[in-house]
C-alpha cells in the first residue's frame, strides 16, 4: 500500500503570508469604505486609492461541510481619529461561526450580537478567537505595523455586509496617543 503524504498550505508567522500559490487575493482601498469611518471629511481627505487591506484567501471547495481559510493584512493608520478597521460584517448564514487567529501586529476583534450588544478581544500573534454564529464581527488595527490574522469558517457562512447599516456600537479611536473605545448611539 503506498500512501500519500503531501505539504499542505502554511502561513509563516513572521510575516503572516501563505506559502500557497495560487491564493486569491482582494485589496479593499479606503474608496471602497464609504460611509464606515465617523469622521467623513478626513475619509475624503486621503486618496480613495489607499490600500486599507487585503485578504488573501486559499482556493477551496465550496459547498455544505466545506471550509475557507484566509489572511486578512490590515495596514496601519488612521482615518482622523479612527484607526483603520475592516468594513465588518454578519454571515449570511447568522448561525455560522467562524475562528480567527493573530498572527502579526496588534489590534482589536470587535464583535457585536444582534441585539446590537458589542465587546473587543485583544489581537496578538498567537491569539486564538472564537466568533459565534449570530454575530457581527470587525478587525480593527490599533498598532503601528501591519496587523495580520488567519480566518477560518464555513464556506455556507456568506457575507451580509447590508444588515450593519447602523454600524456597530463602538469606535476605537487614537487620544492623546492612547488607544480610546468610545460607545456610539447610531454607529
Ligand atoms: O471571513 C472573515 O471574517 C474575514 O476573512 C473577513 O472577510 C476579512 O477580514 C475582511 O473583512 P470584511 O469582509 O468585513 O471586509
Ligand atoms: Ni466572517
Amino acid at each position: 500500500m503506498s500512501i500519500s503524504v503531501s505539504t499542505p498550505p502554511s502561513v509563516a508567522f513572521l510575516n503572516g503570508q501563505f506559502s500557497a500559490e495560487n491564493v486569491i487575493k482582494k485589496v479593499t482601498r479606503s474608496g471602497d469604505l464609504r460611509g464606515v469611518f465617523h469622521d467623513g471629511d478626513s475619509w475624503q481627505a486621503i486618496s480613495p486609492e489607499t490600500p486599507i487591506y487585503e485578504v488573501e484567501m486559499l482556493r477551496s471547495p465550496q459547498g455544505e461541510g466545506e471550509l475557507y481559510a484566509g489572511v486578512t493584512h490590515l495596514q496601519p493608520g488612521r482615518v482622523g481619529d479612527e484607526f483603520y478597521m475592516t468594513r465588518g460584517h454578519f454571515h449570511q448564514r447568522r448561525e455560522q461561526g467562524e475562528v480567527y487567529f493573530g498572527l502579526k501586529g496588534a489590534g482589536l476583534l470587535l464583535l457585536q450580537d444582534e441585539k446590537g450588544d458589542a465587546r473587543l478581544e485583544r489581537v496578538s500573534p498567537g491569539s486564538v478567537h472564537i466568533i459565534p454564529g449570530f454575530s457581527a464581527h470587525r478587525l480593527i488595527n490599533t498598532g503601528n505595523e501591519i496587523l495580520s490574522a488567519l480566518a477560518v469558517w464555513p464556506s455556507i457562512a456568506g457575507h451580509d455586509y447590508a444588515s450593519l447599516t447602523q454600524g456597530f456600537a463602538l469606535r476605537v479611536v487614537e487620544r492623546g496617543g492612547k488607544v480610546q473605545v468610545r460607545e456610539v448611539q447610531n454607529g
